[in-house]
């Protein structure tokens, strides 16, 4: 087990936000866990779990203990009737992951391609993306109570997926309430990727480039390249400029608040839900307030896609955690004023 002081997170943030964890441990292993809850110096210390810092904004200096997520490992542990089931370590970076099982033969994680992250962060927040979502290929996963050490499994039912939203999201209520935020280490991850693969396809860019290509029939690898231009086209890549992916999550509104809405903003994008609701594209109501491409300090909205927050300082001058959060507080009041509707943030401020 190795204990650093005084760590750069600048590189460890996909913001590239300037900051130091004051005290952390890079857990390689299951043993790590154990030997730091172990150690009389660490074991009583609030703990901050990193994995691939694509979805923080860090706002200073860290002083909770980093766990810095770096167990590896890619390999097929099962195969059953309909499925192959495939174990990643939680400090696999998520795209090699998706690429390893398509140059395996193992189809489903294709429409997940290049999204920034690990392993380990993927089922936190149920990442999802041109109609797949993680809760679609999960399997189950190991993780490690903080306070007890004790080592626990978890099947997709007990996860509590929903849209960005996992039990690790949640901090419990009473003495019977789910809630493993800040809690739980996730040191494995294992997906079932179906033998009857059926490719997903009914998402307007896919569609796009269905229309272009003579290729009706696409395979898992022709998806995968199709996701990984479409995302290279409107996303802007962290390792060029710095940003989280999306900043808000898609709000969700009843018919009612949405024929009242669509009464006063007719071309507002929106999508039927199964359950009845209507999701309202974030990206469009930013857009819509005149936010893409204004700046405040060195936090930037993207030029491309007004959902994502960018750091317009590079490496040399780069955005504060608070410029980030200014910038957000004031596109949540525009668009609160003009739609009357509370955009929630997706990453996790530290
Ligand atoms: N739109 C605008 N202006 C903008 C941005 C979007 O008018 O500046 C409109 C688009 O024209 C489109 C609609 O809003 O009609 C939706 O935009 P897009 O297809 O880009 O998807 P999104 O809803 O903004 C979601 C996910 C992304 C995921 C894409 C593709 C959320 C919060 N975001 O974005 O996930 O890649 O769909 O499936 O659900 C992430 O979570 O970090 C992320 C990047």
């Amino acid at each position: 087990m190795l204990v650093e002081k005084n760590v750069p997170l600048q590189f460890s943030n996909t913001f590239g936000i300037m900051a130091k964890a004051l005290t952390l441990v890079r857990i390689a292993s299951e043993k790590d866990v154990a030997d730091t809850l172990a150690d009389p110096a660490l074991q009583a210390a609030p703990k901050f779990v990193l994995g691939g810092g694509s979805n923080i904004v860090i706002t200073g200096d860290v002083r909770s203990l980093v766990l810095k997520v770096e167990i590896m490992g890619k390999r097929l542990v099962e195969e059953t009737a309909k499925a192959w089931i495939v174990e990643a370590g939680a400090g696999e970076n998520w795209h090699d992951l998706v690429t390893w099982t398509l140059q395996n033969g193992f189809p489903g994680l294709e429409n997940l391609a290049l999204i920034p992250g690990t392993v380990g962060g993927s089922p936190v927040q149920n990442i999802g993306a041109y109609g797949v979502e993680l809760q679609d290929r999960f399997e189950s996963l190991d993780a490690i109570d903080l306070s007890t050490g004790k080592a626990f499994t978890l099947n997709a039912a007990q996860c509590a997926f929903g849209y960005r939203d996992s039990v690790f999201k949640h901090v419990s209520t009473g003495p019977n309430g789910l809630g493993l935020a800040g809690k739980a280490l996730i040191t494995r991850v294992r997906f079932a990727l179906p033998k009857a693969w059926k490719p997903v396809l009914g998402y307007a860019d896919i569609e796009k480039k269905m229309a272009q290509t003579p290729n009706t029939v696409p395979d898992a690898l022709q998806i995968y390249e199709w996701i990984c231009e479409i995302r290279k086209a409107k996303l802007p890549d962290p390792k060029v400029i710095g940003n989280a992916g999306s900043f808000f999550k898609n709000p969700t509104v009843s018919p009612e608040q949405c024929a009242d809405i669509i009464a006063r903003e007719p071309k507002i994008v929106h999508y039927h839900l199964a359950d009845g609701s209507v999701k309202l594209a974030a990206g469009w109501l930013i857009d819509a307030c005149g936010w893409k491409g204004k700046t405040i300090g060195n936090a930037g909205v993207y030029d491309r896609q007004a959902l994502v927050l960018v750091n317009k300082g590079g490496t040399q001058q780069p955005v504060t955690g608070g410029e980030v959060m200014t910038l957000a507080k004031a596109i949540q009041t525009s668009v609160y004023e003009r739609f009357g509707i509370l955009l929630e943030p997706e990453p996790v401020v530290v």
